[in-house]
């Protein structure tokens, strides 16, 4: 019997040495003359495991890892395609606890199916919410999205069927489907995730979207750092439109969706939905003024649809399992789960999907295992490079849009980057500015000249130059920026500075009775 074995070809396990396993595997079969199909796949999202070599058997995968291309004759020679006990032995992978206590629902599929194969995606229950889109028509497919409370993923949080009934109530024209895989957040990789390890399911929420809107045609942005990803997306596209899943007549039904990928060219700003359009429609990515919504007049001047790749990729099991499956999950607003991603300086760094609701805590002392580096975690940000740096004592901070922004915080795209007892957060501080000034698009003054100025008061502050007078002046250029920007890069860079500066005081050289007289 064909043993088969899986190995990802994901961007992070290629960065570790899986190209070179799944070579010296197939190398080392040859020449035992064994009988082995080696298939890549996307990632578990367990990094420090990769590469991750996973054998099917009755019971289940059996996982090997993290493996060297000089480990693949001593795992054969111990029995490892029968599941044999070795060092690099994990047992099923399942079972594995930072798998084990997972809600996959968005990430049902990823890793475990091959994203080069249609069949095989069809195989693990994919197209299914298509099917039931194309049976229950536009507005009922619209309505389900919005009982399911589904959130955007973006970073923004703004319901998904809310967006879509806005552009399905906009008279028939061309509207079209904007998928944005931007994906800039620092120590996020769950959209990469999705397109290099289940590309289908992409295309299958972005082709609802279409028949649900009166969308004919859509576009994937994909910032331009992720070859990978343009590859499996433009492949998995290739193959659905040979598999008559895209086209005039998707899945045999009147419906007519078609789509493409447009690559980025690597600016931060390019992110912001009215900017990304402009990047699309191949000019400089500046921001537009809002309104009008892209809902009314975005791509081309047209009724646009903009989402994030995890708001897309939901949709197909929110419409297989039904919204009130999706929304049994999670608090308060937050309905349904969030694909998290625990980056930096973290033991188990990876990406860990569980309903809303977990605590911060949890998220890097459990699930995460604490730093890597062995000590104290001193704080962490939350929700990319304009998210909060929150301390320890905020980590009974649940995973919920309105908790974190409750203490000043934003979840964004659900990315965590821990830092330990040795983070400088004053320097943190200057680098949210800095990074600001360096990507700002420039259309508004608060952030093209207040992030230049910030940078220059952080620098005094840090100098000892007239440090209390220089705090004042830093804090109202903040409130300038967040009330007065024209989108949340100028108007969010405040929330680093600020949470840096409100507590890790200390840092800053600041007393902290100060700051506490001021609460
Ligand atoms: C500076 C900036 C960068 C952004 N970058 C991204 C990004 O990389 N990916 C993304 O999906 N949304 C990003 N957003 C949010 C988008 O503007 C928009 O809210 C989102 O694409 C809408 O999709 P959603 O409702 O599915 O979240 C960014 C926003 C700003 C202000
Ligand atoms: S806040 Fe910054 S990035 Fe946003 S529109 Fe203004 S200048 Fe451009």
């Amino acid at each position: 019997m064909t043993a088969r074995v899986f190995i990802s070809r994901d961007a992070g396990a290629l960065a570790v040495g899986a190209d070179q396993v799944a070579r010296a595997l197939f190398k080392a079969v040859g020449t035992r003359n064994l009988d082995v199909d080696i298939i890549r796949t996307g990632s578990r999202g367990m990094y420090w495991l990769e590469p991750l070599v996973e054998i099917e058997r009755p019971e289940g995968r059996v996982g090997y890892g993290p493996v060297k291309a000089s480990d693949i004759d001593g795992l054969l020679d111990a029995g490892m395609l029968e599941g044999a006990k070795h060092q690099l032995y994990l047992g099923l992978v399942e079972d594995i606890p930072f798998f084990k206590r997972q809600t996959r629902l968005t990430f049902k599929n990823c890793g475990i199916i091959d994203p080069r194969s249609l069949e095989d995606y069809q195989a693990h229950g994919g197209y299914q919410g298509l099917k039931k889109a194309i049976e229950i028509g536009p507005a009922a497919t619209v309505e389900e999205v919005v009982n399911s409370g589904l959130r955007g993923r973006g970073g923004a949080g703004f319901p998904t069927g809310i967006k879509w009934r806005t552009v399905l109530q906009t008279p028939p024209q061309q509207k079209y489907i904007v998928c944005n895989a931007d994906e800039g957040d620092s120590g996020t990789f769950a959209d990469r995730m999705i397109m290099e390890g289940d590309p289908f399911v992409l295309i299958e929420g972005m082709t609802i979207a279409g028949i649900a809107v009166g969308a004919t045609y859509g576009y994937v942005y994909i910032r331009s750092e992720y070859p990978q990803a343009i590859e499996a997306m433009e492949i998995a596209i290739k193959l659905a439109r040979e598999g008559g899943m895209l086209g005039p007549n998707v899945a045999g039904s009147d419906y007519a969706y078609d789509m493409e990928v447009r690559v980025g060219a690597g600016a931060y700003v390019c992110g912001e939905e009215t900017s990304l359009l402009e990047s699309l429609e191949g000019k400089r990515g500046e921001v537009r003024a809002k309104p009008p919504l892209p809902a009314h007049i975005g791509l081309f001047g047209q009724p646009t649809v903009i989402n994030n790749v995890l708001s897309l990729a939901t949709v197909p099991i929110i419409m297989s399992d039904g919204a009130t499956f999706y929304r049994d999950f999670g608090m308060g607003r937050s309905r349904g789960t969030m694909p998290i991603q625990l980056a930096g300086n973290i033991k188990h760094g990876g990406l860990f999907e569980t309903a809303f609701g977990i605590s911060l805590g949890e998220l890097v002392d459990d699930v995460g295992g604490g730093t890597r580096s062995g000590r104290p975690v001193r704080a962490v940000q939350v929700g990319g490079p304009l998210g909060a740096y929150f301390p320890r004592e905020l980590f009974d901070t649940p995973f919920d849009y309105e908790a974190f922004t409750a203490r000043d915080g934003l979840i964004g795209h659900g990315g965590i980057v821990v830092f330990d007892d040795t983070v400088d957060m004053a320097r943190q501080a200057r680098f949210a500015m800095e990074f600001c000034a360096i990507e700002s698009c420039g259309k508004c003054t608060p952030c093209r000249i207040g992030s230049a100025r910030g940078v220059e008061l952080v620098d005094r502050i840090v100098a000892d130059e007239d440090r209390e007078e220089n705090i004042i002046v830093l804090e109202d250029l903040c409130n300038t920026m967040k009330f007065g920007s024209l989108c949340a890069l100028g108007g969010f860079t405040p929330y680093p500075v600020m949470s840096a500066l409100t507590h890790f005081p200390e840092d800053f050289g600041a007393k902290k009775k100060r700051l506490e007289a001021a609460e």
